[in-house]
């Protein structure tokens, strides 16, 4: 698959609603929504208060990304207030499986999720337990970095293993993406790419959408 997920964390918040229609009319397939909790990541950004517009505004689905620790105690909230996919870190739990549970007995996608340093291999026994795994390709926390280029054989690795057992699971990467090397990493084995400086940031955010999609 060849999906973009533009993130919302380098929309123009003062004016949320006209990035929100830039959205709709594009190419763009889902609406990623970074949350940061200032503990798991050292940044804080938004939470439950955005959900409303998004969900009301926004007509792609909306693919939420949790940085925060104790996911376990939000995921359920996230889901009932719009998510379409509820993705929350590896390393932020000891036991990501009834997590996991919670957000399937809500009827929404999940996704396990890694920073960097995590291992790759960390995700494997996942694999056929979550829709998605989502590959950070810079660490969680800011928008605007630069992309880890060690992260091209960590999705080589997973699409093999996805490939091997023949599962749908999807795999998104997320950080320093753009016109750059998307055609790069679809051509790896990622499905969705994450991408929020090089859409808000560029002078024609869906001419960008449409390039990394081709
Ligand atoms: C980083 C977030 C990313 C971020 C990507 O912690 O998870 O989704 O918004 O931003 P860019 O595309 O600017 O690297
Ligand atoms: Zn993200």
């Amino acid at each position: 698959m060849k999906l973009i997920a533009p993130s919302v964390l380098s929309a123009n918040f003062a004016d949320l609603r006209t990035d929100l229609e830039m959205i709709n009319r594009s190419d763009a397939d889902w609406l990623h929504v970074d949350v940061m909790d200032g503990v798991f990541v050292p940044n804080i950004s938004f939470g439950f208060p955005l959900m409303e517009p998004m969900r009301k505004y926004c007509t792609k689905p909306l693919d939420v990304h949790l940085m925060i620790v104790h996911p376990e105690k939000y995921v359920e909230r996230f889901c009932d207030a719009g998510a379409w996919s509820v993705g929350f870190h590896l390393e932020a739990t000891d036991d990501p499986e009834p997590i996991l549970d919670l957000i399937r007995a809500k009827g929404v996608r999940t996704c396990l999720t890694i920073n960097p340093d995590i291992a790759v291999e960390r995700l494997v026994k996942y694999l056929d337990k979550v829709d998605m795994v989502l590959l950070m390709s810079v660490f969680a926390g800011f928008g605007g970095q630069k992309f880890i280029p060690e992260t091209m054989d960590k999705i080589r690795f997973i699409r093999q293993e996805i490939d091997r057992r023949r599962l749908n699971t999807l795999i998104e990467i997320d950080g320093g993406v753009g016109v750059q090397n998307a055609h790069e990493l679809f051509e790896a084995g990622a499905d969705v790419l994450v991408a929020g400086t090089a859409v808000f940031g560029a002078p024609d955010p869906e001419e960008a959408i449409r390039i990394m999609k081709r």
